[in-house]
């Protein structure tokens, strides 16, 4: 804590809000409705990422033992050869708006695009503030559906949203709008939402993982095999593709972001060639080194919503030393790959499950009543039988507890 608080510049108030002190039952009250209570998680901060040059320290908010450090091991081989690189394609989000019982959809759409204009000024009338910080709604994109429910008309407003996620000005502007698209249609306007496909959103990484640090030629060849089965198969992608967001949606967490939006994004960008596939691909490079690459959307925000309400996430967007919705989203998209590399590695070497039950052998002493120092002298004792389990647990406990010829309770 006093590294990453000197790291950061943290105040008095910000490192108590990491410890969770500042934020109480008033605050959880203004966020949700029947709030009866705080639900707390581990806050982690994996460490060695390098983006852009940049030395950043990453809080992940996440209950998965391991995610933290197998993203700080990824990002400690990714160092080797500088670290990653990213970008983020652009700060528009689309708002949808589904046009029904359109007489002529083909005449609607062409009509509609006619009117860009005037549809535009009457969506950025909406929010002054997005304006003046250069944002606001851009484009009118139309198209024509063929559904179940017969053929409906989509219109897509196209709106920078700056360094907000986006929602609440696209939500409103989409409103706005239907009553205009209404006459120009002759049809009716049902759904006005966001959509969380963020195709003008997309952050890409790419980092060097080094062969001898990765374990050899072997374990390269064998990650390129590994991601070539998630991208041929749907039922090893659905994992692959998890264990990226393991990363991903515990940095969105920490820094107070929808984590919904996020992964819906992400997995139906996954499918946008009509196959689900991998968010990431491998390859070689000439030096018999591995190269990663990452594509995902990022709808992220830094200012807006619990961003700015939540004393953790403010403190946590402050560690980042991010500025802007891109720069998360540069950081998002190198700690999805470093979380798939670090999965790979694993998967094609000694298997999850010895680094996962190492970690998780902690929280398996405690179930098992181990109190105090017990929990680590538990903990290790599994680890050294190579037998993390409950019962294994209870065992040494009770071994422990004959020795010391005493009970803690
Ligand atoms: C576990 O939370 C994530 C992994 O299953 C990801 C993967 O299989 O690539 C280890």
């Amino acid at each position: 804590m006093r590294i990453v608080a000197e790291f950061a510049g943290l105040t008095d108030e910000e490192k108590k809000a990491l410890l969770g002190k500042t934020f109480g039952i008033d605050d959880a009250n203004r966020m949700i409705e029947n709030v009866v209570g705080i639900w707390p998680l581990p806050l982690g901060i994996a460490t060695n990422f390098v983006v852009n040059g940049k030395d950043v320290l990453v809080p992940m908010a996440i209950e998965e033992p391991s995610v933290v450090a197998a993203a700080s091991n990824a990002a400690k081989i990714a160092r080797i050869k500088g670290g990653f690189t990213a970008e983020v394609s652009g700060s528009e989000m689309i708002g949808q708006v589904q046009l029904v019982d359109v007489p002529d959809p083909e005449t609607a759409v062409e009509k509609i695009r006619g009117a860009e204009e005037e549809l535009l000024s009457i969506a950025n009338s909406r929010d002054p503030v997005l304006i003046k910080f250069g944002g606001g709604a851009k484009r009118i994109e139309a198209r024509v559906v063929d559904t179940s429910g017969g053929k409906m008309v989509v219109v897509h407003l196209v709106v920078d949203v700056k360094d907000a996620m986006g929602a609440n000005a696209v939500n409103t502007m989409a409103e706005a709008i239907a009553h205009h698209l209404e006459d120009l249609s002759g049809g009716r306007a049902l759904l006005r939402i966001i959509s969380n496909l963020a195709v003008y959103r997309v952050a890409k990484a790419r980092a060097v993982f080094d062969r001898e640090a990765l374990g050899g030629e072997g374990v390269v060849d064998s990650i390129i095999k590994a991601f070539a089965l998630a991208d041929a198969d749907p039922y090893r992608c659905a994992t692959h593709n998890k264990g990226i967001m393991n990363g991903v949606s515990a940095v969105v967490r920490a820094t107070g972001n929808d984590t919904r939006a996020v992964e819906a994004g992400a997995h139906a960008y996954a499918s946008r060639d009509g196959r689900y596939r991998s968010l990431t691909r491998y390859y070689k490079n000439e030096d018999g080194d591995l190269v990663g690459e990452i594509e995902i959307p990022v709808a992220v925000g830094v200012v807006g919503g619990a961003t700015r309400a939540h004393p953790v996430a403010r403190a946590c967007i402050k560690i980042l030393g991010v500025k802007t919705a891109s720069e998360l989203g540069e950081i998002l998209a190198a700690v999805g790959l470093a979380q798939n590399l670090a999965a790979l590695r694993a998967l094609v070497t000694e298997g999850i499950q010895r680094g996962h039950m190492r970690l998780h052998a902690r929280n398996i002493a405690a179930q098992a009543g181990a109190v105090g120092d017990e929990i680590d002298v538990v903990a290790r004792k599994m680890v050294e039988r190579g037998e993390i389990r409950e019962d294994v647990a209870r065992e040494i406990l009770d071994e422990i507890r004959e020795k010391k010829g005493s009970s803690p309770h």
